[in-house]
């Protein structure tokens, strides 16, 4: 359990953690170079701590100096001893069962923890299955466990229900080891950092509105490259200096790739005061540093294409439209039941409980504000960033607010209390 006193202000400058999703990318396409690829900045964190165990596990040579990191398969991939456990990352099991399936020979088990193993696994292992692929397990592909044996794939052309990048990431790494080319087409666009990497390697993808091509499997080049900051990290304390009186953050090097930012531009609408001073690309990714100051924030529309834009930003969004004039309704958000936790039922409770008007919808919230958090005992549920919107939440409050199973932050934000008591001023 972690205390949160409320906070008079929050000023400073924050260094963020390299962006989790480029990280995973980055090791999981290391895994398919002989020459390998080299990354500064990679994740701190526990789930790209995973996908790294599993690659070398599975033959990769992985070498960590701080937060470089190298990851090549001078000889390719080999079946693990034991079982490739994913722990509580859904893109490593997922982007692990499109990487093995297109592995001749390769035969692997994935596992995850309990949270891991209760979501849903079918929306990659059907579209996998169609190229070819065999996977098995006890429950038939599902959920996890999984047995993934790979093998030559057919080329296919998928048309995905669920606007997920962790499925068409999946999608994409089965299709550089497939005899064809093979399209994804997604309902709505997600990130596109897979896609970005890919061909800042130099593999040939052809993009047409929402339908991405790849075509056949020769071996990556490689690369070094910085990866930029977590855009989902600096979203705590972009929410935190926009709610709290006084406050200035600045957040260098924080990626802005535009599948990434819909908070941003959603915080903008409210009447968000920042700043913004481009960087330019690392490794295909663009990058800036934001200034987020004190902001009067009004309520304002949200529309349904900008949930994948902001999916996992959405707990701490939900903070911000406690303290927004007006009644903010976020709606089409249906995936937040499937992360971690059920998003959507862990934020009303836990708000609810500080004192905000929030209701739960099926597919989101409705919150009416500006209303007064006070303190109070609520639960994270286990879910990293549940965790770090409540904290949010607590530095605006009235009154001191104890997080049960705080220890999650660990899972994409390991600094992420140090940083928060540097940036909180409590003194009068
Ligand atoms: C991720 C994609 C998102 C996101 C997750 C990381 C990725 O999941 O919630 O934290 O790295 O591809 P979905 O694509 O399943 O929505």
């Amino acid at each position: 359990m972690k205390r949160v006193d409320p906070a008079r202000k929050v000023s400073g400058r924050v260094a963020l953690p390299g962006d989790k999703s480029i990280s995973h990318r980055a090791a999981l396409l290391g895994a398919l170079s002989p020459d390998g690829i080299t990354v500064h900045n990679f994740s701190d964190g526990a789930d790209c701590a995973s996908t790294l165990r599993c690659l070398g596990q599975a033959g990769a040579k992985v070498e960590r100096r701080g937060n470089t990191l190298s990851v090549s398969a001078p000889t390719g991939l080999r079946s693990p001893e034991g079982a490739l456990d994913a722990g509580n990352s859904g893109t490593t099991a997922r982007t692990l069962c499109g990487l093995v399936s297109g592995r001749p020979g390769v035969r692997a088990r994935i596992t995850g923890d309990e949270s891991l193993s209760r979501r849903p696994m079918q929306r990659v292992v059907t579209p996998l299955r169609s190229m070819g692929a065999s996977i098995g397990g006890p429950s038939g592909g599902m959920r996890l466990p999984v047995e993934v044996t790979g093998g030559r794939l057919r080329g296919a052309t998928h048309v995905m229900e669920t606007a997920s990048a962790q499925v068409k990431t999946a999608i994409l790494l089965a299709g550089l080891g497939a005899d064809e080319p093979t399209t994804v087409i997604e309902p709505l666009p997600t990130r596109n950092h897979t896609e970005r990497m890919l061909a800042h390697l130099g593999v040939p993808l052809y993009i047409d509105g929402s339908a991405i091509t790849i075509a056949t499997s020769r071996p990556l080049k490689g690369g070094e490259w910085t990866i930029p900051g977590d855009f989902s990290s600096a979203a705590f304390w972009m929410v935190a200096a926009a709610i709290l009186p006084d406050s200035c953050v600045t957040l260098p090097g924080t990626g802005i790739n535009p599948t990434r930012t819909g908070l941003l531009r959603v915080l903008e609408r409210m009447g968000l005061a920042y700043s913004i001073e481009q960087e330019g690309l690392k490794g295909g990714e663009p990058s800036a540093t934001i200034t987020v100051h004190s902001s009067h924030l009004r309520a304002a529309e949200i529309h349904p294409w900008e949930i994948p834009l902001m999916i996992d930003e959405l707990p701490v969004l939900a903070v911000a439209a406690t303290r927004a004039e007006g009644v903010t309704e976020l709606r089409g958000a249906m995936e937040l039941r499937f992360k971690e936790c059920d998003r959507i039922v862990a934020v009303a409770r836990a708000l609810s409980k500080l004192g905000a008007d929030i209701t739960e919808l099926e597919d989101g919230w409705r919150i009416a504000g500006p209303t007064r958090l006070g303190g109070g005992r609520v639960s994270s549920m286990g879910d990293h960033r549940v965790a770090m919107a409540l904290a949010v939440a607590a530095l605006a409050a009235d009154a001191p607010v104890e997080i049960e199973g705080h220890e999650c932050v660990e899972i994409s934000y390991p600094g992420f209390f140090d940083a928060l008591d540097s940036l909180a001023a409590r003194s009068a």
